[in-house]
């Protein structure tokens, strides 16, 4: 991030600036999940390719304000559909203020970075971000239709991956690239950076939801079993294990509870994490070689470092 460090501080300053509504209560939960942090990811990846494509102007804060803010509306109803209770190192919103204000202030938040995009009057801004926002939707709603089904293939559990997770991270990206003003080749490029690095970031979050630390995470491990979710830890099981093993992984699926060591030590006997791991040191080699065509720089140098970090992160 050093790089950036100066625009990360003025990102973190519209943040709050943005979430200064007159109703407390939006306020509250505003500033309670934005003050426990979080990655920034998104508006990082924003912004660095549009300096790595050059860009001079000074739409980036507001517009990298406005991914972390559909970010953060998508964590507040995922924790609610979840049922989690912990995020970021803290209680979720929703086990602190309840289901009805996280749902509520995640929709403020959400029309909230419509404002705030219109504000930049460049059409085809809008045009990612509001279709973006519709495919991370379907992508909520078909993971729903996904639970507690053990026959969901490969196929499906990718679709989700690139809906929920991946599209966003596709949508900073690209828009970094159309107020740089790139070549559309760029812009394509920055497109499939964002859709390769932000799969490969959520296929480590699978993972980690198995094999990860409570308080390095700042989330609870094992939800994904909770609640039925099929991610591809198990489904690998079910490809390759036994077939005690797949009979297991079925019905922990189906019943969404477990004994969580047996589970864990079929993924273990089968090497499904590693499989995992593969799978997304894979895709950030896909989003490595996306953006290989960019003129060289340290900008350039950041977002390859991105991309090690998406599949070495362990928070
Ligand atoms: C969490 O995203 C949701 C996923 C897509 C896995 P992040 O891991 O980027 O969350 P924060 O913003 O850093 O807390
Ligand atoms: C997160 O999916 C994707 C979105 C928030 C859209 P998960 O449910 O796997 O993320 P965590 O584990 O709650 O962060
Ligand atoms: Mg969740
Ligand atoms: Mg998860």
């Amino acid at each position: 991030m050093a790089p950036i460090a100066d625009d990360m501080k003025a990102v973190d300053a519209v943040i709050r600036a943005r979430l200064n509504s007159d109703v407390v209560m939006i306020r509250t939960i505003g500033d309670y999940i934005v003050g426990a942090g979080g990655k920034r990811m998104r508006p990082a990846l924003l912004m660095v390719v549009a300096k790595a494509l050059g860009y001079q102007g000074d739409n980036h804060h507001l517009l990298a304000a406005v991914v972390e803010f559909i970010h953060t509306a998508t964590l507040l109803h995922d924790d609610v559909v979840d049922e989690s209770d912990m995020r970021r190192g803290r209680h979720t919103a929703n086990a602190v203020f309840g289901n009805a204000a996280s749902v509520l202030v995640g929709d403020y938040l959400y029309s909230r970075s419509f404002e705030m995009m219109v504000e930049t009057n460049t059409m085809a801004v809008m045009s990612i971000l509001s279709e973006a926002t519709t495919v991370i939707a379907e992508g909520e709603v078909l993971q729903l239709m996904n639970v507690h089904d053990p026959d969901i293939s490969l196929d499906r559990y990718l679709q989700v991956v690139r809906f929920k997770t991946a599209k966003l991270f596709e949508a900073s990206a690209q828009v970094g690239a159309v107020i740089a003003h790139a070549t559309s080749e760029q812009r394509a490029a920055a497109a499939a950076y964002g859709r390769h690095i932000g799969t490969a970031f959520q296929l480590i979050d699978d993972v980690l939801d198995y094999s990860g630390d409570v308080h390095t995470l700042g989330k609870n491990v094992g939800d994904d079993l909770r609640e039925g979710k099929a991610t591809l830890p198990l489904i690998r099981v079910m490809e390759t294990g036994s077939p005690a093993q797949k009979q297991l992984i079925q019905e922990a699926i189906k019943a969404g509870e477990a004994d969580f060591a047996a589970v864990a030590q079929a993924i273990h006997d089968t090497g499904a994490l590693d499989y995992t791991r593969q799978a997304a040191v894979a895709e950030a080699g896909l989003a490595r070689r996306a953006i290989a065509a960019y003129p060289p720089s340290a900008y350039r140098e950041t977002l390859l470092k991105f991309c090690a970090f998406a599949v070495e992160r362990d928070h």
